[in-house]
């Protein structure tokens, strides 16, 4: 199933949400594919549950968009747990669409987590999946990518999006 992508400034997206308690659960592997599902829909590389209105600390990260399995990344209660270097690259949301904007980043990260069933491993990526990683585990905290611009552009971004909000052409 499909989910429509919730946009900024719901407050969904600015909550921390909750901790994952049960796994191995049918719903829980049900929502993981749905998950990837709306991610591909909306041809995105990273998901997290609150970008459908799931308050809960789940993403999907997918740098191939569904081109290859093996790519696929399913975080829950994820947390950063080391880090280094830097980069800045250009970075967006599906929840903020048509705005992008240059976030510095470490440039390379680890981050330990839980599968569907529960079980804690650990996974490391540099560049674009560093960043996927750091952006999607921002999201079950509550954290959007503009909280990482000066507060200048992302005034600006609230701005316009309040114009296009009041022109319905902001879902
Ligand atoms: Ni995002």
């Amino acid at each position: 199933m499909v989910y429509p992508i919730v946009f900024f400034p719901q407050p969904v997206l600015e909550t921390q949400a909750k901790t994952v308690e049960e796994f191995d659960t049918l719903e829980l592997q049900a929502l993981v594919d749905d998950m990837f599902e709306s991610m591909y829909a909306a041809k995105g590389v990273g998901l997290a549950a609150p970008q459908i209105g799931i308050s809960k600390r789940i993403a999907v990260v997918d740098l191939s968009v569904g081109e290859d399995a093996a790519q696929r990344i399913v975080l829950i209660n994820p947390e950063i747990s080391s880090k280094s270097g830097t980069q800045i690259s250009e970075e967006g949301c599906l929840s903020i669409p048509g705005f992008r904007e240059q976030v510095t980043r470490p440039n390379k990260v680890t981050v330990r987590a839980q599968d569907a069933k529960g079980e804690w491993f650990e996974t490391s990526g540099e560049e674009l999946l560093a960043r996927a990683l750091l952006h999607e585990t921002d999201h079950l905290h509550g954290r959007l990518y503009i909280s990482h611009v000066s507060s200048l552009k992302r005034d600006l971004i609230r701005r316009k999006v309040r114009k296009l909000i009041k022109a319905g052409e902001w879902k």
